[in-house]
């Protein structure tokens, strides 16, 4: 049991918010834990009695939702009295990258972690512990604390309220997110009173070690997020700088990675050559990084950390240029069939994915696209491509040159290439002979993601390159 704590309340049922406070919820059965949203449909599918209809695909998510929702757990739209209730409120809103205004394409705009900090002064009664739980820039705790404090003068309507903030960013990735939650590698606790402290403490000491708890000022903590993303992100270029390499030279990708990889100081992980990282985080915090050196003069520090960002962004266009040079030069009316369209696997989202650049680059050179994700709906692929319209001319549609398709058949057949850029598990267990019997000669599968064991294929007359590796055409023989 912990300090008084009754309620909590987390603004934002996103892809951390949700997750997250279901953890919480299933681990602190004491606690009642609410997780609001200003978007009504999202708070309607969390509430959905179909549990294949919940806004975001985690393995593991659903089972928690069905031990704990309705009980402890509840997921609302009425802030002003969700926020009332609760002791302690975590802010989880998207901070993304700004569109325009000073810093835009760099600074986090941190519209909604004003808009939640607004909420939270004037709903709040008593004292309440705010959490910063989305990724800000190094300071942000200043601008919630400055906005709560205001709210604390001078209004006689408000019973009398006080706050103190602490930051505890949140560290799962997606496709892992209840495993991460359930087995943190450390849980990070920046503030300065350390009753609230504690109070944040004691909810995780429900299922964390308290070896894991790292507790830190503030600024080390909010700016720790942003390193250590910046870290992972740094990882997956400069083993993408080197799968170039491997491809003109004859060395093989996942031999190298290996090798280095069993250096301990070096370490496994992240080694994994791919067509560039995805997802929301990566990009928009690298961004945020750069932004924040810039501000301090420190150019040498930002430039250094945005050549993560280019690396990324060249492998996904060098990737397409292979692959219209295979294609004898030009992909238009050829169909090519995409697997996975998801940033990576075992997650419903396509934030930044690199299907969406590779996808973009082929329509524009004029393919017909056939997609298979396993978790990816239609509109949120075309929500992805829809600023294509204007970079390729204004008939153009994405209906009529993307489809979707129901079965690896149905994509292969009468297809000039295949390209995988998910590493979906099903996507291991194709048989690719097979398939490629359906596809028009000469057929070439590109493997993005290095899940093909080439060897296999020594003596086919299958074309299949591979990240890192190149042809079996020229480099098996
Ligand atoms: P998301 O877009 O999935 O969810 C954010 C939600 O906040 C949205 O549903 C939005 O409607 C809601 N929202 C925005 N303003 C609001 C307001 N004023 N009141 C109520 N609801 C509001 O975002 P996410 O992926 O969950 O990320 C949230 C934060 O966590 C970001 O800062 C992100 O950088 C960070 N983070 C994300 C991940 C990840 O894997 N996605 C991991 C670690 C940290
Ligand atoms: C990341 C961080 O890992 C997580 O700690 C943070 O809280 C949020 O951002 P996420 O973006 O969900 O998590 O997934 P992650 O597993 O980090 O993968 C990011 C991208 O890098 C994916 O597109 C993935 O395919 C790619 N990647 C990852 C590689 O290409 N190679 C690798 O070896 C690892």
């Amino acid at each position: 049991m912990s300090d008084g704590i009754k309620t909590i309340c987390c603004i934002g049922a996103g892809y951390v918010g949700g997750p997250t406070m279901a953890v919480i919820a299933d681990k602190c059965k004491y606690l009642k834990v609410i997780v609001v949203d200003l978007n009504k449909d999202k708070i309607n599918s969390w509430n959905n009695e179909d549990l294949t209809k919940l806004p975001v695909y985690e393995p593991g998510l659903k089972d928690l939702i069905k031990r704990c929702r309705g009980k402890n757990l509840f997921f609302s739209t009425n802030i002003q009295q969700s926020i009332a209730e609760s002791d302690m409120v975590f802010i989880s809103v998207n901070t993304p990258t700004k569109q325009t205004g000073l810093g835009a394409g760099e600074a986090s705009d941190l519209k909604f972690i004003e808009s939640s900090a607004r909420s939270i002064a004037e709903f709040a009664i008593g004292h309440t512990i705010v959490v910063e739980k989305s990724t800000i820039p190094v300071k942000t705790a200043e601008v919630i604390k400055t906005i709560l404090i205001s709210s604390q003068k001078g209004s006689e309507k408000i019973p009398e309220k006080s706050f103190t903030v602490l930051s505890n960013p949140e560290f799962l990735a997606e496709g892992t997110a209840i495993d991460d939650l359930i087995n943190p590698s450390r849980v990070l606790i920046g503030g300065e009173s350390k009753t609230s402290i504690n109070a944040l403490v004691n909810i995780y000491k429900n299922w964390v070690s308290e070896e894991k708890i790292i507790k830190t000022n503030i600024w080390s903590s909010e700016l720790s997020k942003l390193t250590a993303n910046a870290f992972l992100a740094q990882r997956v270029s400069s083993i993408n700088s080197i799968s170039a390499l491997c491809e003109k030279t004859g060395a093989d990708i996942s031999e190298v990675s290996k090798a280095v990889g069993m250096d301990y100081r070096i370490g496994r992980h992240f080694l994994k050559a791919g067509p560039g990282f995805g997802g929301s985080c990566f990009k928009k915090d690298i961004l945020n990084l750069v932004y924040i050196c810039k501000l301090y003069d420190l150019n040498e520090v930002a430039n250094y950390w945005n050549e993560v960002l280019k690396i990324n962004h060249w492998q996904q266009n060098r990737l397409t240029n292979i692959i219209v040079k295979k294609l004898f030069g030009t992909v238009t009316n050829k169909k090519i069939g995409i697997l996975g369209f998801a940033f990576k696997a075992n997650t419903n989202d396509t934030r930044e994915s690199p299907a969406i650049n590779i996808c973009s680059n082929l329509l524009m050179e004029g393919a017909k696209l056939t997609i298979y994700d396993p978790k990816v709906k239609f509109k949120d692929i075309s929500n992805s491509l829809k600023n294509l319209k204007n970079a390729v001319n204004d008939s153009f549609k994405i209906e009529e040159n993307v489809c979707m398709s129901s079965s690896f058949e149905q994509l292969a057949n009468g297809s000039d290439a295949i390209l995988i850029l998910t590493e979906w598990v099903e996507f291991k267990e194709i048989e690719w002979l097979k398939i490629s019997k359906l596809m028009r000669k000469p057929s070439w599968i590109f493997d993005c993601r290095d899940i093909i064991d080439i060897n296999h294929f020594r003596e086919s007359d299958l074309n299949i390159w591979k990240i890192g590796f190149g042809s079996n055409m020229d480099n098996l023989k």
